[in-house]
């Protein structure tokens, strides 16, 4: 593909991205998320039924943050978006962090963060770093038990939505990386991007049933992958 005359890229991050720092993807090979069913810990359902073993499940997640860095992939990016001198936006569906611990700032969450919770009680979003099983206080309004993790569950809206279709609409090129298109509206970025006009390219370890929808699929690791085009690409435009 030819990279030259881009001015606008878009950038869509899955799971995949951050498996080769050792945070775990999705959907294992067992269809379960760490040993549980996506039903009983990203559903609002799920946390009706049983708040303690949700809050729990990701306050485990949120602790194992500190063990895990960013990778070559999530490095290359945050270079990219330190050189990149046109329009750019990383979106990420992952909840992690390591996309900003590697530099990177034009970046939004659009299923949220580990690192930041949500009260129920006066719907502020506050920075989070450590528990919510154990009840605390909202910095905000200060009532007890009502923080919740703010994820974007199943059945809730991916955050900043608008946003991402005007830069859908305005890319020249969208990048998808180390996600298996299973989740909308996420997965369809590929086909409102192309109808509006960008070129189109996937990298990810396996070939998927939406890869057709792609200019190119770049098959491999992240951490092999990424840096190789970001270099390309910076080069195709200097
Ligand atoms: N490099 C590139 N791709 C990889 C790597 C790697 N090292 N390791 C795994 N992959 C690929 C897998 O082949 C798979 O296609 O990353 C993809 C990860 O897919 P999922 O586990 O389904 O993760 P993701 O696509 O991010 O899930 C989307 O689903 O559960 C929800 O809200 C959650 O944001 C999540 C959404």
């Amino acid at each position: 593909m030819d990279f030259s005359d881009i001015r606008n890229i878009v950038i869509l991050t899955g799971a995949g991205i951050s498996a080769e720092s050792g945070v775990a993807t999705f959907r294992g090979p067992d269809g379960l998320w760490e040993g549980h069913r996506v039903e009983d810990v990203a559903t609002p359902e799920g946390f009706a039924r049983d708040p303690a073993l949700v809050q729990r499940f990701y306050d485990a997640r949120r602790a194992r943050l500190h063990e895990v860095e960013p990778n070559a992939a999530h490095a290359a990016l945050a270079r990219l978006d330190k050189e990149w001198k046109g329009g750019l936006l990383i979106v990420t569906q992952n909840v992690d962090d390591l996309h900003e611990r590697a530099g990177a700032s034009r970046l939004l969450h659009m299923h949220g963060e580990l690192k930041s919770a949500w009260c129920r009680a006066c719907d502020a979003r506050s920075p989070w770093q450590g528990e919510l099983a154990n009840g605390p206080d909202c910095p905000t309004c200060g009532v007890a038990g009502k923080l919740r993790p703010d994820i974007v569950w199943f059945g809730e809206m991916p955050y900043e939505m608008e946003r991402i279709d005007r830069a859908l609409m305005e890319a020249d090129l969208f990048v998808s990386i180390g996600t298996s298109g299973a989740v909308y509206p996420a997965a369809g970025y590929v086909q409102t991007a192309r109808y509006c006009g960008a070129r189109t390219l996937e990298m990810n370890l396996d070939p998927r049933q939406g890869s057709i929808f792609f200019h190119e699929t770049r098959i491999g690791k992240a951490g092999e992958l990424v840096p190789a085009w970001v270099e390309e690409v910076l080069a195709a435009n200097p």
